[in-house]
């Protein structure tokens, strides 16, 4: 954290002074919003590199040291001792439950796990090979078509009520995507079971069966969950807040982030870093691959490697790589794409490209090899990291709504577009 209190910024014959923000740990921020009535001038940031959106007490990272905090809690220790749905009332309401409190959020999750029956008509209008990450989206979105009593941004029980439907439905909805892709019936939450088998019953059972639970398959579905919650303002989190700043509904804004973390760039790289290792094939063409990687002509990067914050190991790689030894081991599963994937990270980690740049494996690289051991199917492995985020999500979206320096979000622009012209007849272009 720097000690300047304010800096003094000199622009031709004027000069102007700007305060600087304290955070609790981290950088500090210099706040901007008075530069352009003092001088004209904006500033430019591709991909707000050096730029704060908001003030934020949800989550913390430090990127140099690979620290990861919820609430200020370490991941680690979350990781360890927590379950999915004590994050999420975590990054909900800042504070871990009491027993009690805990309880009555399991019950208010399981009570709204359902989705009404004719949202079947939804997903049966979506051809059959439709990725399940389509119908999220879609799925989600049309939930604000049926709870208009949570759509009062202004009362605070709504608005929770909002977040809590959100947490309990997604997964219902995560799983009927993947049935119905899978012309499978599609399964109603049970409601004696807690929130990872529920969502495991719902995506493997067979009606009529009895569904036997591993526990290694949901112990390991919960730590993925807890890991993929919430990380500041990442693109996905930071669309959900600027859709939100407009006032549209919370439904809408977490469609929006769902959208957002479609991309191979954010949430689609656990399936991608799948797609990468079996098309790299074995061991022996990990060579070639790296070597493509570095190649600035063949576009090709190497999946599940590098983060815009993490400049030193992802904390959350570190936790899940120790995970994926063990799930692999318990299961009895020999995946040949564990050893591709092992060569890869051997590879990169001592090439000079991947060290200079501080290019580490990331939560991805290892969550794709777990999901596929779980036998959750790859086009199946943003929807379950949206499961997950969508506790961050709300989160970030309930503390967005109560900031009294709320503002429409609304970036400015470098226009380099032509200067104004006349309009030129059809005939005479
Ligand atoms: N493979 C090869 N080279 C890479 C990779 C990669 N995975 N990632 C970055 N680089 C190189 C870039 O080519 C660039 O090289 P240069 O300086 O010679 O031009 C340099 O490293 C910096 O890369 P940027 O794209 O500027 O870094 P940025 O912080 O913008 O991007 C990102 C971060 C998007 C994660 C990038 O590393 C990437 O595309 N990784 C692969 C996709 C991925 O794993 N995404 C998941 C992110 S984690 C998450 O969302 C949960």
């Amino acid at each position: 954290m720097s000690d300047l209190d304010q800096v003094t910024l000199k622009a031709g014959d004027k000069s102007v002074d700007l305060p600087v923000l304290k955070p609790t740990l981290g950088n500090s921020c210099i706040d901007i919003s008075r530069l352009n009535k003092e001088t004209g001038l904006f500033t430019y940031d591709s991909g707000f590199t050096a730029t704060a959106s908001c003030k934020s007490a949800v989550t913390y990272i430090d990127g140099d040291a690979g620290v990861l905090l919820y609430r200020g809690y370490p991941i680690e220790q979350l990781a360890k001792q927590s379950t999915f749905p004590e994050v999420a009332y975590l990054l909900m309401n800042g504070e871990l439950p009491g027993r009690q409190e805990l309880s009555k959020f399991d019950r208010n999750i399981v009570h709204h796990a359902m989705v009404p029956e004719s949202m079947e008509k939804l997903f049966s209008g979506f051809r059959y090979n439709a990725h399940p990450m389509a119908i999220l989206c879609a799925s989600v979105a049309s939930l604000s078509a049926f709870y208009h009593d949570s759509l009062d941004l202004n009362d605070p029980e709504q608005r929770n009520q909002a977040a809590v439907r959100l947490i309990a439905k997604v997964p219902t909805l995560a799983a009927a995507a993947y049935r119905y892709s899978m012309d499978l019936p599609i399964l109603h939450p049970r409601t004696d079971l807690d929130y990872v088998s529920r969502f495991l019953h719902m995506m493997f059972g067979v009606p009529g069966e009895s569904f036997e639970l591993n526990p290694v398959v949901a112990k390991a579905m919960d730590l993925l969950l807890i890991l993929h919650a919430d990380h500041e303002q990442n693109a996905s989190t930071s669309t959900v807040r600027l859709v939100g700043s407009t006032g549209a509904n919370p439904y809408a804004s977490v469609a929006a982030g769902i959208t957002a973390l479609w991309g191979p760039a954010h949430g689609g790289a656990n399936e991608a870093v799948l797609t990468m290792l079996e098309s790299i094939g074995g061991p022996k063409n990990v060579e070639t691959a790296v070597a493509k990687a570095k190649d600035k002509n063949s576009h090709f990067r190497l999946m599940g490697f590098g983060h815009r914050v993490y400049k030193s190991f992802d904390p959350r790689a570190t936790i899940i790589r120790e995970m994926t030894h063990k799930v692999l081991g318990e299961l009895g599963i020999n995946d040949p794409l564990l050893e591709v994937a092992l060569k890869l990270e051997e590879a990169a980690l001592k090439d000079d490209y991947f060290v200079q740049r501080k290019l580490y494996p990331n939560v991805d690289f290892y969550s794709g090899i777990i999901y596929k051991a779980l036998k959750i199917p790859t086009e199946m492995f943003t929807v379950m990291f949206a499961v997950a985020r969508t506790a961050g999500w709300v989160a970030h979206w309930l503390e967005q709504q109560v900031d009294p320096e709320m503002k429409i979000g609304r970036p400015r622009q470098v226009y380099i577009g032509h200067a104004d012209r006349d309009y030129v007849e059809m005939d005479k272009r």
